[in-house]
């Protein structure tokens, strides 16, 4: 962590909230799933890559794991509300239970965009896991299956979210020093 970030008081959630709160995810992500043959994790880079891992390894179902990735924000702290895709998984999704993993949920465009394209492979069923859920600042209607925290619309970083690719490795989620 940088020395700036170490000293920014606004730490959202702790490590151990994150741990606690990922573990409960995963346990009810199983108990729902523990019956579906071949579920795939479609894990939306690159911000969710920490909440994915971790969430997988809570979630013990022996899923496969697949890679999206969205862009919409540049570098910037606000939403360019054009979604493109810059990288997009090769699994085989016909027929499939797909649980979709991202980092935060915000406008809700991203989402929205992926979920399109999942229907669009074929998957049979689509579910969405999001660690943080940010629902005043929704642009269009979408509902996660599984939510870790709802929080205020701030910009947070930490735990794989980012600033323009800084704190990405902070331990912590935190609210951006304004
Ligand atoms: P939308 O608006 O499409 O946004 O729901 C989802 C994507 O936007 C990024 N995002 C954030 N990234 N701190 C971040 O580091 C935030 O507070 C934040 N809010 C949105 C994120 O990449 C997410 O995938
Ligand atoms: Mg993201």
């Amino acid at each position: 962590m940088s020395v700036a970030m170490a000293s920014t008081p606004v730490v959202l959630f702790t490590e151990q909230e994150i741990a606690k709160r990922v573990m409960e995810m995963g346990r009810e992500i199983r108990d729902d799933l523990e019956d579906v043959r071949d579920v795939i994790v479609l894990c939306v880079l690159k911000g969710a890559v920490f909440f994915c891992t971790d969430l997988m390894r809570a979630m013990k179902l022996g899923a496969k794991l697949d890679f999206i990735q969205a862009s919409s924000y540049g570098s910037g702290t606000e939403s360019s509300g054009v979604v493109e895709f810059l990288k997009e998984p090769q699994v085989v999704m016909t027929g499939k239970t797909v649980l979709i993993v991202e980092d935060i949920l915000d406008s809700g465009l991203t989402l929205r965009k992926i979920d399109d394209y999942v229907a669009a492979r074929g998957a049979e069923r689509i579910l969405t896991a999001v660690f943080l859920d940010k629902p005043k600042a929704r642009k269009v209607p979408f509902q996660a299956d599984y939510v870790g925290f709802e929080i205020e619309p701030h910009f947070v970083v930490g735990y794989g979210l980012d600033h323009a690719e800084a704190h990405r490795d902070c331990p912590e989620i935190r609210i951006l020093p304004g």
